[in-house]
């Protein structure tokens, strides 16, 4: 009979298979703490595609609002908000996401369903101009904008977290930023968030933070739409799994897949070690390893053979990755075999930095080739150009180059 397979490598991880990171739930509890002595903290969580960001934001949820109990504090008792960017998000969808979010949230107690009053009546007067042609153009000017989100959100936080509420009391509002990559430019997303922590500070509320997660290019991203933005907040680097973690997240996927299935399964500590090592700790390999290799296995027992054959095969773990993250980026942006076989050569030295002469003693092309490959993988940000020393050159991304070598490998 078909078992029900328990890893997640399409979706952020349930908090009960949740691995690892206590250094970082370390510091969004102690962000949490802050903000709710009225000392308000921000964090940006950056990593690259498919790091375990949108997880660890999956996970921050339920520790802010109280579902779960934190480790090492009491329970919080914030109100939170999801909100996810995409590269059409502008400045009056974004406060309208808000302010959606917030009243529905608000609305599940009865203590605070009206308490929106009229605060927010501003979102329903802002201009847009929809010519019908191009996307809607937003006429008010966004420093006016701005001022009345932070004015109303000043508000309602202050009115939730009043003491006369006695233990309906909230301790603040959590506000989480999915994919600020995505953040286009008209969102001015450093502007709007340097902008609404001080006017929310100058509007006496000092209980709001906000998370902000997305691939490294934000950082350049909120520092070119305001140059200071990026000091508002403490920063959080999402890194590779270690080893012990890795095998934790197998461990509880088999426990909840016992749970699920009537049929049991256990896993060999030599597979154990496989889908570590293969996945190099990055978690969405982990899940797509451990998800092939259960898929594979016939026979109860998830054996090392079954992590290969699961990882290898066709339509396997490895061109499920590719095809997930890395495809694209891979076949379509770039045209040129010669420009591959340079992205194959650097990726023998992971993302690590590489010297331009060491590629071309491996390169079978043109050295004009090589330069040119070079210059267009830079510009078009596959590659990084080392800022310090001239002729090194690195992959952007370790999780790209693990993939590149291994599906050359699968190629040979
Ligand atoms: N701490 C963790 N423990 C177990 N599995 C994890 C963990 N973090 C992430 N994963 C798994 O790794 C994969 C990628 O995670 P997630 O979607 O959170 O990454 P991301 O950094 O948000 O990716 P993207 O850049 O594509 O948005 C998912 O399959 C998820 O289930
Ligand atoms: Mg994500």
């Amino acid at each position: 009979m078909k078992k029900i397979n328990p890893f997640k490598p399409h979706s952020p991880v349930p908090t009960a298979m949740f691995a690892g990171r206590l250094g970082e739930v370390d510091t969004f509890e102690t962000a949490l703490f802050q903000t709710k002595s009225s000392n308000p903290s921000n964090l940006l969580i950056t990593g690259e595609r498919g790091i375990g960001k949108s997880s660890l934001l999956t996970l921050f949820k339920p520790l802010a609002n109280g579902e779960i109990k934190s480790p090492d504090y009491e329970k919080f008792n914030f109100i939170t908000l999801n909100s996810i960017i995409s590269n059409g998000t502008s400045l009056v969808t974004f406060i309208k996401l808000i302010q959606r979010n917030l009243k529905r949230e608000l609305d599940k107690e009865e203590t605070f369903r009206k308490i929106m009053g009229s605060t927010w009546d501003f979102v329903q007067r802002i201009k847009v101009m929809d010519s019908g042609i191009e996307k809607p153009v937003q006429t008010s000017d966004p420093d006016l904008v701005i001022d009345d989100f932070s004015y109303s959100l000043a508000e309602t936080c202050n009115r939730i977290c009043d003491s006369d509420k006695g233990d309906k009391a909230k301790d603040g509002i959590v506000i989480f930023i999915d994919e600020a990559d995505n953040a286009c430019e008209d969102l001015q997303i450093g502007y709007l968030l340097k902008a609404t922590t001080e006017l929310l500070q100058q509007n006496g509320c000092s209980k709001v933070m906000f998370v902000v997660a997305g691939l490294n290019e934000v950082i350049e991203k909120l520092s070119k739409s305001h140059e200071s933005s990026l000091r508002i907040f403490t920063q959080i680097k999402v890194k590779e799994l270690r080893p012990e973690d890795r095998h934790y997240v197998v461990d509880r996927g088999i426990e909840e897949g016992n749970r699920l299935n009537e049929e049991q399964t256990t896993v060999s500590v030599d597979a154990k070690n496989h889908i570590s090592t293969l996945s190099e700790g990055y978690p969405h390999f982990i899940q797509q390893f451990a998800y092939s290799a259960f898929e594979a296995n016939t026979d109860g027992e998830i054996s090392s053979d079954d992590v290969l054959s699961g990882a290898f095969n066709p339509g396997g773990a490895i061109d499920a990755i590719g095809s997930r993250y890395y495809a694209a980026q891979y076949h379509e942006q770039i045209k040129s075999d010669e420009y591959r076989e340079v992205l194959s050569i650097m990726a023998e030295s992971l993302n690590s930095w590489i010297k331009k002469s060491e590629i071309r003693d491996k390169f079978t092309g043109k050295d004009q080739t090589l330069t040119d490959a070079l210059q267009a993988l830079t510009n078009r940000k596959i590659i990084l150009r080392n800022p310090s020393k001239i002729g090194e050159y690195r992959l952007q991304q370790r999780g790209f180059a693990l993939w590149i070598k291994m599906f050359g490998e699968r190629k040979k």
